[in-house]
């Protein structure tokens, strides 16, 4: 069957985008790597002055048997061990004089072509001419889509608390973020539509949805399959493009089984197979994108390491091109270093090998999770005023507190949920363990003339919550925390054990 191509959506790049002539020495540096050519028109160092002369790599090893994070013997059992050269690397290998030079600003080839397989085995792509771009990581991804689409004043729609650093980011920019009202399945589709209908007149329409489907950031929850294709054809009416910012996708794990027999029978059941892997995940936008309406960022962050600070964005050609010109005047591209050694890595895992990895990285997550939600069911205050989600994807939980249930809500706190809030922050800092207020994460944007009041309303005004992670420690130091934190709850609410 023959895909279709995306559609133009030019009409909604920013001026910058507009403005931006592409860099005219970037046209030629492919011929930089044309033996015939005597390339004297850059200002590009001989990989000779380069003082590395090859790179050594000691990786885990599919299928990881003793599982992720266990320490390697360095036995090729379990582990690889790779040695990349200036030149003449083995087939596959990104060659350090190549990843340390100048140019492909949209990634190595290598690099792209093993990104470009793994697209086609997550997604299910549904128009011909789409691309894949390397970046530094989402932050870099986010901040390089507002300046290809916004310009100052221009809205933009996001989930009522999400992630502050790229609302900061949005808002350093000018650009407005309204805040979509979100449950425990993510964005609501039909308040989102209400919103969008009944949007106030001569206000700017909004150009994007930035969304988190995955182990959302700040809440932990993840956007039901069926709401993504509400929210696409929402998209479609009221046109604007969807930003899936998706670095907890993989952390995708088992729903939470409260007994903890029944929950050991799933587990001693035999291993996910690759293909029972690839179905249990949650449809993506992508999966859904019949038009090239949809930007996906991906990054190696969660998965493998931050400190890769490599990622990559995949969508419709046209549009992706946008971004190579920004980056060829801001990152140029992401380290040569992190590409070579990604790149490397991966191709020796082999597509199979990668998917060991991320069902491996699913396994230990979901016991953290786990060991996570039982503490805080065991260690919170016994009062409905507290209500835990148990997350099915991603690094965050959080603990729901009905503000009004403090005794002082009236009298001390003068019945405003953000001053119980402060106060349990002090007490739970005063406890010594660290968890983060929602508010900190508020989608506040408001639109010149400002949206209707119903455009704002949220379910329970009283209804604040912390995050905490799972990720960050050892389950020991994890229940110390949660304990922590369940006392410190119980001192503020004055609730005996
Ligand atoms: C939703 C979200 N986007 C982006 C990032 C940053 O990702 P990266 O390390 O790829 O820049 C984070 C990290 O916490 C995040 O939670």
């Amino acid at each position: 069957m023959t895909l279709p191509e995306a559609k133009d959506f030019s009409y909604f790049y920013s001026d910058e985008t507009n403005a931006r002539k592409p860099s005219q020495l970037k046209t030629c540096i492919h011929l930089f790597h044309d033996p015939n050519i005597v390339f004297l028109g850059g200002g590009l160092p001989m990989s000779d002055f380069f003082p590395w002369d090859n790179l050594r790599i000691d990786a885990a090893l599919p299928p990881f048997s003793n599982g992720i994070g266990a320490p390697l013997s360095g036995s090729p059992e379990d582990s690889l061990s790779v040695s990349v050269k200036k030149h003449n690397t083995e087939a596959g290998d990104i060659p350090l004089a190549r990843a340390l030079q100048y140019g492909f600003s949209a990634g190595q080839p290598e690099l792209i072509e093993f990104l470009k397989e793994h697209t086609k085995l997550i997604h299910d792509m549904k128009y011909s001419d789409w691309n894949v771009v390397a970046t530094t990581g989402n932050t870099n991804a986010w901040e390089s889509t507002l300046r290809v689409f916004c310009n100052r004043g221009d809205v933009i729609l996001a989930e009522a608390h999400s992630f502050s650093s790229s609302l900061s980011s949005a808002e350093a920019q000018g650009v407005i973020v309204f805040p979509i009202p979100i449950d425990a399945d993510g964005i609501i589709p039909e308040k989102l539509e209400k919103i969008l209908d009944e949007w106030t007149p001569g206000a700017p329409r909004p150009k994007l949805l930035y969304t988190i489907p995955t182990g959302q950031n700040p809440t932990g929850t993840s956007l039901a399959d069926d709401r993504k294709k509400e929210i696409y054809r929402i998209a479609q009416k009221h046109d604007f493009l969807i930003i899936e910012d998706e670095p907890y996708y993989f952390l995708q794990m088992d729903p939470y089984v409260e007994d903890v027999g029944k929950r050991e029978e799933l587990r001693n059941k035999p291993k996910q197979t690759h293909d029972e892997f690839l179905k249990s995940l949650a449809r993506t936008f992508l999966s859904v994108d019949t038009e090239g309406r949809v930007i996906r960022m991906d990054s190696f962050s969660k998965v493998l390491a931050p400190g890769t600070r490599l990622g990559w964005l995949t969508g419709s050609k046209a549009l992706l091109q946008k971004y190579v010109e920004l980056h060829e005047m801001t990152i140029q591209a992401p380290a040569g270093f992190t590409q070579v050694v990604v790149s490397s890595t991966l191709r020796r895992w082999g597509q199979d090998g990668y998917l060991n990895w991320l069902i491996g990285l699913r396994h230990e997550y979901t016991l953290k999770r786990d060991c996570a939600i039982d503490a805080l069911h065991k260690y919170l205050p016994k009062s409905k005023a507290f209500v835990v989600n148990p997350p099915i994807a991603g690094m965050f939980f959080t603990v729901d507190i009905d503000a009004s249930a403090h005794p002082d809500f009236a009298t001390k706190f003068g019945s405003d949920p953000s001053l119980v809030e402060k106060a349990i922050y002090d007490r739970v800092i005063a406890s010594q363990v660290l968890v983060v207020p929602g508010s900190w994460f508020k989608t506040e944007g408001e639109t010149v003339p400002p949206q209707p009041t119903s455009s704002k309303s949220i379910n329970n005004p009283n209804e604040i919550f912390f995050r905490g992670t799972y990720a960050a420690v050892v389950p020991e130091k994890l229940v110390e925390g949660l304990k922590r934190l369940g006392q410190a709850l119980a001192e503020e609410f004055n609730i005996k054990a």
